[in-house]
């Protein structure tokens, strides 16, 4: 019979748990172990946990409570060892933009400067996109790997970016599908568990968190992105990880594009040593962050010059079935949002594109919708540019026209137009983590 948490027999007592949470009280390490393995197994019910994730949102968590939290969602599964690799490891996990294609950029170029990037990711909820249905957009890509591919692979390229396996940190799957419709999922103690289990359970070494703030992001808020920043590199060092913390801008989206084929060719571009200046920005200072945690000494710059991070990219892409040569699928239609006054581009909302790609196709409602590869949006402007009345700011690209009036209507009043440029402002905001050392040391 289904333990309920209520019968004779379990070691604690699931509604006491969940008082003793409501209450403000702290939860004991053998209560948050019990909890965690319970519910994995099936033995507390969806609702039980739903009050208590509903009492954590509202009370919060101690650092030791959070820690225990996390090592116990770890424990729920597996712990990838790359301790084998001749490479030093290190990952980058974003909490997620409009138009964020860094990683796509991000692990070759740190590959080709000689450290190991094990990539595994997860698909696209909502209105920001996911890395892998970026990659699905490549002929043939492959993201699923196994362990032993994901080791082979990272050996001989250097990096690669595939699904996380069912085995990997499984309580967080089922904790974050139900926050996701508990209205649980805005709470900064289980962020940094579900994030940190994942990335610790996948063997990195050390690990580079871009944390985005903006309308486009999560976190609209500075402060709150700064405190986000400063949990996840806690629990980090709790966990033998060396975590560094970027707050990055996500008010206009990053780079020119947002959509699966079209984010894929754009983060070509960069890797071609071309590209938009604020999508360089964000990965040059990512990449130097991660090599500086891999105790490389190395120029990331120099590796999009010349050419040794385009070469990694098209191993990796090859390594995963995919044909990097293959001409990427292109949307049937293209529609246009023009200047309806001459001026500078002041404002872009981010959030406005990330939903205009979204209801054209590019993301997914729920996840197991299919997503489309072509859908997107392209800023032919972004704020600091200068434009005439009727040139193009925005295209839509798509393959449904059904699609179109409720992509434009989430752009209303999305781009501001004034008679002088806005102020200017960094991309890359604060850097919260280990000292970085000084040159020489
Ligand atoms: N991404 C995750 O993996 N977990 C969260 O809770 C939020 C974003």
């Amino acid at each position: 019979m289904a333990d309920d948490g209520r019968t004779a027999g379990p070691a604690h007592d699931i509604v006491d748990v969940i008082r003793t949470k409501r209450d403000g009280g702290t939860l004991s390490d053998a209560e948050i172990d019990w909890t965690i393995a319970s519910y994995t197994e099936g033995a507390v019910a969806d609702e039980q946990v739903s009050a208590l994730l509903m009492a954590i949102f509202l009370r919060g968590m101690s650092p030791a409570e959070l820690s225990r939290w996390t090592e116990a969602i770890l424990s729920s599964g597996e712990r990838i060892d790359l301790s084998g690799l001749t490479r030093p490891t290190v990952d980058k996990h974003s909490t997620g933009g409009v138009g964020d294609k860094v990683s796509l950029v991000l692990a070759p170029l740190v590959a080709a400067c000689g450290a190991a990037v094990p990539q595994l990711s997860g698909r696209g909820l909502g209105h920001t996109g996911g890395t892998l249905d970026k990659l699905e957009a490549i002929p043939g890509f492959r993201s699923t790997l196994t362990v032993d591919q994901v080791r082979a692979q990272l050996e001989r390229v250097g990096c690669v970016i595939c699904a996380a396996g069912p085995g990997l940190a499984p309580a967080d799957r089922k904790l974050y599908a139900l926050r996701d419709v508990t209205g649980t999922v805005e709470s900064i103690p289980l962020i940094a568990a579900s994030i940190m289990s994942k990335k610790i359970a996948e063997g990195t070494s050390s690990l580079v968190l871009d944390v985005k703030v903006g309308s486009g992001a999560f976190m609209t808020d500075r402060e709150a992105a700064a405190e986000l920043a400063r949990t996840m590199v806690a629990l980090g060092r709790d966990h033998g990880l060396d975590v560094v913390a970027l707050l990055t801008a996500m008010d206009t989206p990053l780079g020119a594009t947002a959509g699966n084929a079209l984010e894929v060719a754009e983060a070509i571009e960069v890797l071609a040593g071309g590209g938009p200046a604020d999508l360089l920005a964000v990965t040059l200072a990512l990449a130097r962050e991660m090599l500086g945690l891999a105790g490389i000494d190395a120029d990331p710059a120099a590796a999009l010059r010349d050419g040794s991070a385009l070469a990694c990219w098209r191993e990796m892409v090859a390594a995963q079935g995919g044909d990097p040569d293959a001409e990427l699928p292109r949307a049937r239609l293209v529609e246009t949002v023009r200047a309806d006054r001459s001026g500078y581009v002041t404002r872009l909302d981010a959030r406005a594109v990330g939903v205009a790609a979204w209801r054209l196709g590019a993301g997914r409602a729920r996840k197991e919708d299919p997503v489309s590869a072509t859908a997107g949006v392209v800023c032919r402007a972004k704020p600091g540019d200068e434009v005439r009345v009727g040139d193009v700011v925005l295209e839509l690209h798509g393959d449904d026209p059904a699609r179109f009036d409720r992509a434009r209507a989430a752009l209303a009043g999305a781009v501001e137009l004034a008679d002088a440029p806005g102020p200017t402002a960094d991309v890359v905001y604060e850097r919260i983590g280990v000292p970085r050392e000084a040159p020489g040391d």
